[in-house]
């Protein structure tokens, strides 16, 4: 069961725009797991992404097993308390607070992978590092939905960059920069929720709608 309901009736992969429009941030996973060619598909999309000075300073470190990702789900349930927690609440709907809960305390780190999406800075410059990673970030969420797969962004357990560096055995200069999850949906998501272009598109000059 895959965040795209219907690939197309010739059963064929998913225009762009299925995809694009359906894309939701999926924190529950069925436990089934994910094979090594499907992540291979995605991490191809993400290495496809613009990057300044094509420079391309993305590293992909792929957790699949048990105590790594125990490990990282440790850290996000501990920053999620501490920190994320205290500073949502009030401001995230309920249901948007509810579904960051239950994935921060364990949705997350029960996918089957975790990719942790790095930047190497001794490549790129400090500027632009994190603006070249997360189109690559972007691409592999899209790609993850082409393929029917839950995925998505997470940053929490970067907060403690030090702790989750540690984890994964990085070197100072490869900064871990978004934890996605990927696996296979436990239930399907339902529509996204997102402002019409009438409030976010200006034409010429803001303050006109483009609309
Ligand atoms: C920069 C960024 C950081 C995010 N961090 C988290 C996170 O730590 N945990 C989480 O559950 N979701 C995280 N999200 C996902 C957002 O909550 C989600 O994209 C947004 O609520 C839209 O929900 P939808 O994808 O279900 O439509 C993050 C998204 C972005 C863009």
């Amino acid at each position: 069961m895959g965040l795209v309901t219907n690939p197309n009736e010739e059963g064929t992969d998913p225009t762009f725009f299925e995809v694009v429009l359906a894309q939701r941030a999926c924190r529950q996973f069925d436990g089934r797991p994910v094979d090594d060619a499907l992540v291979a598909r995605c991490i191809s999309a993400a290495t496809h992404a613009p990057s300044a000075e094509n420079l391309q300073p993305w590293v992909f470190v792929v957790v699949g097993d048990d105590a790594q990702r125990s490990a990282i789900g440790d850290l996000t349930r501990r920053l999620w308390r501490e920190a994320g927690r205290p500073m949502s609440e009030g401001r995230l709907t309920p249901q948007l607070l509810d579904d960051v809960d239950a994935g921060a305390e364990t949705g997350v780190a029960s996918a089957p992978v975790l990719v942790v999406v790095c930047g190497d800075s001794s490549v790129a410059h400090r500027s632009t590092l994190a603006s070249s990673i997360y189109p690559a970030t972007q691409n592999l969420l899209l790609a993850a939905n082409a393929l029917g797969l839950g995925s998505a962004m997470t940053t929490l357990a970067t907060i403690d960059e030090a702790t989750l560096a540690s984890i994964l055995g990085t070197p100072d200069h490869i900064r871990p920069m978004a934890v996605i999850p990927l696996g296979w949906p436990a239930r399907p998501l339902g529509p996204p929720r997102r402002r019409p272009l009438s409030e976010v598109a200006h034409r010429d000059r803001f303050g006109t709608s483009w609309t």
